[in-house]
């Protein structure tokens, strides 16, 4: 699409470029150019026209789009960076990441700017409005044993937490396994999902939601949910954002593999995590118990103290005395 190449030359550039150059660098007309200008404006970018100079993209603007999330993903220069596969729309991007994870043979990255029909864990539903947060699903194919799959979420929690210190000057924290805590209020999720067969894995799915830009909640998750912008006043550029995560994801990822366990990502995971030396209620098959969490072990499972005896959590829900307003 023209818009498009016009877009990334006025991205790259950070003095005003003629359009007889940008009209010569992607052999169109002039014309042709200045629709994609104008197109562009509509879209929301602020662009300046002047005479003899050219054009010039002026401040950045909280566009999402195929071309911001490349050019914010490519300027961390990944070795092999995921496709990027931009939706204005979708039901779920984990969903339609599942629809075409067997016929790429590359890691994939899927984003919209919103979904009709997101989904959080344990059947829940995931608030997902436009222009305001994240949603995005990482596929990647491993060569790790199946059982080593669910520690990729304690992975991409940390990445997030890697990314939002990055960009925020931030300290978020970690509910065990993987929601993301701010001030006591959920700021991101994410519900991983994963498929095998007699070989092994054939994908897993890590789709993160974040909120971002949002400046209010639905009534129902108010007291517990936040974003960014309400925790700092910070109106973030969501791709500069989305590029961060995956960045330091495969930072993070990649010393996984070493080991195919948290071994070398443990004392980071912990130094994030909420839980710690807090009492923590156990939901599990058998029914509820309290206990005191200590950390979690080199398979990510947390470890409790339990009227005296230590325990490996590995499944089930933990929910947080004291850290949530509402619990
Ligand atoms: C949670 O319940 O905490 C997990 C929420 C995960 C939401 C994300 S948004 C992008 C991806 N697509 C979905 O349908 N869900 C995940």
């Amino acid at each position: 699409m023209l818009k498009n190449k016009v877009l990334k030359i006025l991205l790259s550039n950070k003095e005003h470029v003629s359009g007889q150059t940008i009209s010569d660098n992607l052999g169109v007309s002039r014309t042709a150019v200045w629709k994609a200008i104008s197109s562009l404006k509509k879209d929301g970018y602020n662009i300046e026209s002047v005479n003899n100079r050219g054009y010039l993209l002026l401040e950045k603007t909280d566009i999402l789009n195929q071309v911001e999330i490349e050019q914010n993903i490519h300027s961390y220069k990944l070795l092999e960076p995921p496709v990027i596969i931009y939706m204005d729309e979708v039901d779920s991007t984990n969903t339609y990441a599942k629809s075409i994870a067997d016929n790429l043979n590359k890691d994939f990255l899927v984003v919209s700017d919103m979904q009709t029909f997101g989904k959080g864990r344990l059947g829940r539903i995931w608030d997902s409005p436009s222009s305001t947060g994240i949603f995005m699903s990482l596929c990647i194919k491993p060569d790790i044993a199946i059982e080593k799959s669910s520690m990729i979420t304690l992975v991409m929690a940390l990445s997030l937490c890697d990314a939002i210190e990055e960009l925020y000057s931030l300290h978020p924290t970690i509910k065990w396994p993987n929601d993301i805590v701010i001030n006591s209020k959920k700021i991101s999720g994410i519900l991983t999902e994963m498929s095998s067969d007699m070989d092994g894995i054939k994908y897993i799915i890590s789709g993160v939601g974040i909120n971002v830009n949002n400046k209010e909640f639905p009534a129902d998750i108010k007291d517990m949910a936040s974003s960014l912008f309400l925790e700092t006043d910070i109106i973030m550029h969501r791709a500069k954002l989305i590029a961060s995560v995956i960045s330091h994801f495969y930072n993070n990822f990649n010393i996984f593999l070493k080991t195919e366990d948290m071994t070398d990502l443990k004392e980071k995971y912990e130094k994030h995590l909420a839980n710690i030396g807090k009492e923590v209620k156990i939901l599990d098959t058998k029914g509820e118990y309290q206990a005191v969490a200590l950390g979690i072990d080199e398979n990510g499972a947390l470890i409790v103290n339990s009227a005296g005896k230590i325990k490996r959590i590995i499944s089930g829900e933990v929910s947080v005395r004291g850290l949530y307003g509402y619990v």
